[in-house]
């Protein structure tokens, strides 16, 4: 028995922080954070005698000097790429001919991406990871296996299938009415499964998919309120490609415009090289940008200037993009999004999380400890970066800069433990 109304409620304490909208913190130290048999957040404060004597009946998990965070959103990252990180040497165009679609055409063993899936899924956990948006590969059975997996662990994710009709091998091609088709089949089995599951229409980026492609991606995932991810303008020779394959388009921007994919539920990645025009396009049809630091420095894409994406006031969230980036550890993504744009560590943290929430349209649900909210937390050790005492501001800042998934001590998914 727990607070009156909420059956049975466990009590998880900690150095418990909390984003609000404002993208300020809240803390609470030594705090509480009250969850529900249903995995609901009951509340969350002080640990005080109040808080001692309201949940006196419930059970109590001490991660005391541990923080307590809203777990980390990866909103960009590619599934078959697991295992292509680090293949340096190339910039976008050739690294993907060179290393991506081989890695990707493998996925059409169904049993490699069961097993990539797997190891895939708990290593994102390893990492403090509780919701991301996934490409997966252009394979209709890769995919329906990868929501599988992600069904049986009580993930929480948005995923896609890649669509491509042009400009890649032959054997990662479908045919624009097919490969919708199989979308379509996958977008009805699984968006919307438990409330953690959901489809992204995934039109890989423009060059590789005709302007039927894109048209059809767009009205399908408009008619099922699905999720549309591509990427957008990542590099200057892909931008040039763009021009040349999409003539009466006069930017990159609306040849995605045009075909109908912006709005709301859509979530861009990379957007550095842009015009003023294609900024003020994302803004007023209120796409999200998922930015990619460490993708973009180890392909050497280039910077994508956040300051100016801020200012036109377009929702933006953190993404490792693994392959092309080499970690699935949000604490490295935001030390190279540092790198790109001097920002407070708190307001990185904030991307990581809250921020990430918002670009997905799950902030009414995760990305903070609302009463009502789903508990979807990581508990993080701040004792090796010597900062478990010290002010919110600092303790970011040294995890940022110090930390990797070894302080990551447990991550937990509707408040079910998925690691470790
Ligand atoms: N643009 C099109 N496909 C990809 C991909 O797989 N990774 C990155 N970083 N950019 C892309
Ligand atoms: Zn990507």
């Amino acid at each position: 028995m727990g607070a009156k109304g909420y059956g049975r409620v466990r009590v998880h304490l900690g150095r418990v922080i909390t984003p609000l909208a404002s993208g300020e913190w809240q803390e609470f130290s030594p705090g509480f954070l009250a969850v529900g048999e249903d995995g609901m957040v009951v509340s969350c404060g002080e640990w005080d005698g109040s808080a001692k004597g309201r949940f006196s009946q419930a059970e109590v998990v001490d991660h005391l000097p541990c923080v307590i965070s809203p777990g980390f959103v990866d909103a960009h990252i590619h599934l078959p790429q697991l295992d292509a990180r680090g293949m340096a040497g190339y910039r976008l165009l050739e690294w993907l001919e060179r290393y991506i679609y081989p890695a990707e055409m493998a996925f059409e063993d169904t049993k490699l991406a069961r097993c990539t899936a797997r190891r895939f899924l708990r290593e994102l956990v390893a990492n403090g990871v509780t919701t991301a948006a996934i490409y997966s590969s252009v394979h209709f059975e890769a995919t329906q296996v990868v929501f599988e997996e992600a069904a049986a662990f009580g993930y929480r994710a948005v995923i896609g299938k890649v669509l491509m009709d042009r400009n890649a091998p032959a054997s990662l091609l479908q045919d624009p009415e097919k490969a919708i088709e199989e979308s379509i089949a996958l977008c009805e089995r699984w968006h919307g499964y438990q409330n953690r599951l959901f489809y992204a229409f995934t039109p890989r980026f423009a060059p590789s998919c005709s302007d039927r492609l894109l048209r059809l991606a767009g009205e399908a995932a408009a008619s099922l309120g699905a999720y549309v991810q591509t990427h957008l303008s990542e590099n200057l020779e892909e931008v040039e490609l763009v021009k040349g394959l999409f003539p009466h388009s006069s930017s990159y921007t609306e040849v995605y415009l045009e075909a109908g994919l912006l709005g709301e539920r859509t979530v861009v990645g990379h957007a550095i090289h842009l015009e003023p025009r294609e900024l003020e396009i994302l803004s007023s049809t209120a796409t999200k940008v998922a930015h990619c630091p460490s993708s973009n420095l180890f392909l050497h894409s280039g910077r994508m200037n956040l300051p100016l994406i801020e200012k036109e006031k377009i929702p933006v969230a953190l993404g490792s993009d693994v392959g092309a980036g080499p970690s699935l550890s949000p604490f490295e993504v935001m030390r190279d999004a540092y790198y790109l744009n001097i920002t407070r560590p708190s307001k990185l943290f904030f991307y990581a999380t809250r921020g990430g929430a918002e670009v997905l349209g799950m902030e009414d649900r995760v990305g903070s400890f609302e009463e009502g909210k789903e508990a979807d937390f990581v508990v993080i050790d701040p004792r090796p970066v010597k900062g478990a005492g010290s002010p919110l501001e600092e303790l970011f800042s040294r995890l940022i800069f110090w930390g990797q998934k070894n302080l990551v001590v447990a991550t937990y998914v509707r408040e079910r433990r998925l690691f470790p």
